[in-house]
């Protein structure tokens, strides 16, 4: 048994672990922050967390920690991790080469020696196996009991986790399939390259949150709700949407019914995503000195999503042709940008902007158009000649 202070040392470090997983959405970061934890509170050499895969019943890793990008496929039933997985029952051995479950494959690729490991069975709540926690090479000693129990912990704690960006990930993925979807009818009568400026109003937006700040799960909101911000353009008449020069002030009055719009064909959707796209739909045309529209928001009381947007939204507007426009040097969009912070833009956006500038430069360059949020979809479009 180890110490009281040793005890209540990994205790602290365990309600870390639980509020350290517990905010994570995205599945690869997930892991890699769990792999991370499991080393430093077992003081494990490497640590790896080996997910199911229904489809083909192999166990995959990506974050065998020291070779990164790499991923491990175990079989189900095979070897140390197969086995755990299809027992459900952990294994902890002192000496992997003394034990005939053990694969030497990897070690030999890698030049690394093995020799204990604890490995403990991933469960849901239903008891079902998810996946295997491997912890690598004690590193002072043997794994011993008290591991056994700290390692079955966290792996409860990691499995609601770790389903949980399972499931944010899949229903991300269609409902961008369907956001995407209306986006590009709303949008391909005013533009021939609505894939493209889609893709970067979703990229340059996402950026901008990281620039700001905010935690992942609002940057993926943002990523995936930023593309139905001119939704609402299904609802303007050809004659004023396609018009190839300046609008009359009647016609604009008339344009800017296209973020009342937006939001009416959003705003009682139950999905927490529809919901901000929503405030995205009706605040991106606000303005931070509040002459904007359509309620002259001011400065906080506009959406922080919308104020994001809205930056992505003009710099892309500027970089690209429009009918009634040719388009910009980016350059000459990113200074616009600058001179209209604490105007129509909030400062604080304008400077996360700036920081991510150079990454929203990479993909405005990247002019191609071939790789879109889903690639699937792009080459549909393409064959819609779209
Ligand atoms: P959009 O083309 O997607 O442009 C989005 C926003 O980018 C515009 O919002 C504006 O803030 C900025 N922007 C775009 N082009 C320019 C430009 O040449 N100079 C400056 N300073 N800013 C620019 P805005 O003005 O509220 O317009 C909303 C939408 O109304 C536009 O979306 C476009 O669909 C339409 N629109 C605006 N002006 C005209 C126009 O003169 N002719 C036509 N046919 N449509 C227009
Ligand atoms: C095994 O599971 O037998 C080897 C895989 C590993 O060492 O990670
Ligand atoms: C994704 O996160 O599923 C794709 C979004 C992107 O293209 O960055
Ligand atoms: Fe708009």
């Amino acid at each position: 048994m180890a110490r009281p202070e040793e005890l209540e040392k990994r205790l602290n470090l365990l309600v870390k672990f639980g509020g350290l997983i517990s905010t994570e959405t995205n599945i690869t970061r997930l892991l890699e922050v769990i792999a991370g934890q499991v080393q430093e509170i077992l003081n494990a050499d490497r640590c790896s967390v080996f997910v199911l895969d229904r489809q083909t019943n192999e166990l995959w890793s990506k974050v065998a920690q020291g070779m990164q990008h790499t991923e491990i496929r175990v079989p189900f039933g095979k070897g140390i991790v197969g086995n755990v997985g299809s027992s459900g029952q952990f294994i902890n051995i002192t000496d992997a080469y003394q034990d005939a479950r053990f694969n030497r494959d990897l070690d030999m690729m890698t030049g690394y020696r093995t020799s204990s490991i604890l490995a403990v069975p991933l469960k849901d709540v239903a008891g079902k196996i998810i996946g295997v926690f491997e912890a690598i090479n004690k590193r002072a000693g043997v794994f011993d009991s008290d591991d056994e129990g700290i390692l079955q912990l966290m792996g409860s704690l990691a499995a609601s986790a770790i389903e949980n960006a399972q499931l944010y990930e899949s229903l991300s993925k269609s409902q961008l399939e369907t956001i995407y979807r209306l986006a590009i009818t709303a949008e391909y009568r005013d533009q021939q390259d609505t894939a493209i400026h889609l893709r970067h109003i979703s990229e340059y937006s996402s950026l901008i949150a990281h620039g700001l700040g905010l935690p992942e799960r609002e940057i993926e909101n943002v990523r995936y709700a930023s593309p139905l911000h001119d939704i609402g353009k299904v609802g303007i008449a050809d004659a004023i949407l396609l018009k190839p020069g300046k609008l009359t002030p009647e016609e604009f009055e008339e344009m800017k019914k296209h973020t009342l719009y937006g939001a009416k064909i959003l705003c009682n959707a139950e999905s927490s995503l529809l919901q901000i796209a929503c405030k995205v739909a009706a605040s991106h045309h606000e303005k931070f000195d509040g002459t904007g529209y359509p309620a002259k928001l001011k400065g906080g009381h506009i959406p922080v999503y919308a104020r994001i947007v809205s930056v992505a939204d003009v710099f892309d507007a500027l970089c690209m042709p429009r009918v009634y426009k040719p388009k910009w040097d980016p350059e000459k969009a990113r200074d616009y940008i600058l001179a209209e912070s604490d105007k129509a833009f909030d400062p604080a956006i304008v400077e996360a902007f700036e920081r991510v500038y150079d990454d929203i430069l990479k993909i405005y360059s990247a002019t191609d158009g071939r790789t879109t949020i889903i690639p699937g979809i792009t080459k549909e479009l393409h064959r819609h000649n779209f």
